[in-house]
């Protein structure tokens, strides 16, 4: 049975260094994070590769979460990456996952509400879950996309280096905008006009057989998958750009794909009800999403992979 998209309750939850009942796994109503947006998190697959069960670039990962919580001043919790790593293995492990979903989160609990959070304590949780695939089943034959009318966050308002739930406030207008009108996904302008990226993933143009991604400098969150897609498209040889991409560059591109732990490798078809080329699945797209299904299919290479 394919997985779903929601969280299906398992045994166990690891919160601040305990596996403890998934139904404990509470906070109060009054914690700073469901007021003041004070999270951080990642998004992390977990595969049932031909090497064993592991997690995709789990280190990679834990770093990210790491940089996000020093973004945000909240990195004053107890625990090292190793520590943090060893516990999503445990999350996988004790629920007895192959495939899943893995979500750990760094928030501001209870104490007080000030803005400044003083009184908050820094606490720590992981779940893990099954999981199915982000975009339905429209990834597997091409996503039909719009250009929000929602800008991206702005550099000098919430930085997007840092994965910090408030910024999905953003997110979450774009996307529900464009599937209120019938798209599948929202791709976000940055605050000049440049295009930034997708709701929940990055995105890479093709022409000439040049694949094109915007830069860190154009509001995106630095994609793991972004960099195993860029590590496999050098691999293969091809020509990659990282630069600032005006919107036009998407009606004109060849082939257009997002990348994302949720949405994997999503072809691009149709952008504002314009086709891409011919609006099939492009030669780059297909080489590039076979191969990193067949990475993640057989677990290799193993340096990707932190097998339970
Ligand atoms: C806004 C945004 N951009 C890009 C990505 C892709 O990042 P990654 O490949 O690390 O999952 C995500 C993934 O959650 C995201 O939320």
């Amino acid at each position: 049975m394919v997985a779903g998209l929601e969280a299906v309750k398992q045994e166990k939850i690891w919160m601040n260094g305990k596996l403890i009942k998934w139904d404990d796994a509470k906070v109060h109503v009054l914690s700073h994070g469901l007021h003041y947006g004070t999270t951080v998190f990642e998004g992390i697959r977990c595969y049932d590769t031909k090497n064993g069960v592991g997690i995709f670039r789990l280190e990679e990962h834990i770093d990210r979460l790491f940089d996000s919580a020093k973004i945000y001043c909240m990195d004053d919790f107890a625990y090292s990456k190793k520590e943090l790593i060893k516990a999503c293995l445990d999350v996988i492990r004790e629920n007895n996952l192959k495939g899943a979903y893995v979500r750990p989160i760094i928030y501001k609990g209870y104490g007080g509400l000030t803005v400044i959070a003083k009184e908050s304590k820094t606490e720590v949780a992981i779940a893990a879950w099954p999981w199915g695939a982000y975009l339905g089943t429209a990834a597997q034959t091409g996503l039909s996309v719009k250009i929000s009318s929602w800008t991206k966050i702005a550099p000098n308002t919430m930085p997007t280096m840092a994965k910090a739930g408030s910024n999905y406030m953003n997110s979450q207008l774009a996307v529900m905008e464009v599937v209120r009108d019938g798209y599948d996904e929202a791709i976000l302008l940055d605050n000049e006009g440049f295009i930034s990226e997708g709701s929940g993933e990055n995105l890479f143009l093709v022409k000439d057989k040049i694949i094109y991604t915007p830069t860190i400098s154009s509001s995106i969150l630095n994609g793991i998958t972004r960099k195993t897609v860029l590590q496999i498209a050098k691999n293969f040889g091809y020509e990659v750009k990282e630069e600032k991409i005006p919107r036009e560059m998407i009606y004109i591109a060849d082939e257009a794909f997002f990348s994302g732990t949720a949405a994997e490798i999503s072809a691009i078809t149709k952008v504002d009800k314009i086709k891409i080329a011919d609006g099939k699945i492009g030669l780059v797209t297909g080489k590039i999403r076979d191969e990193f299904y067949r990475c993640i299919e057989i677990g290799e290479p193993k340096e990707w992979f932190s097998f339970i």
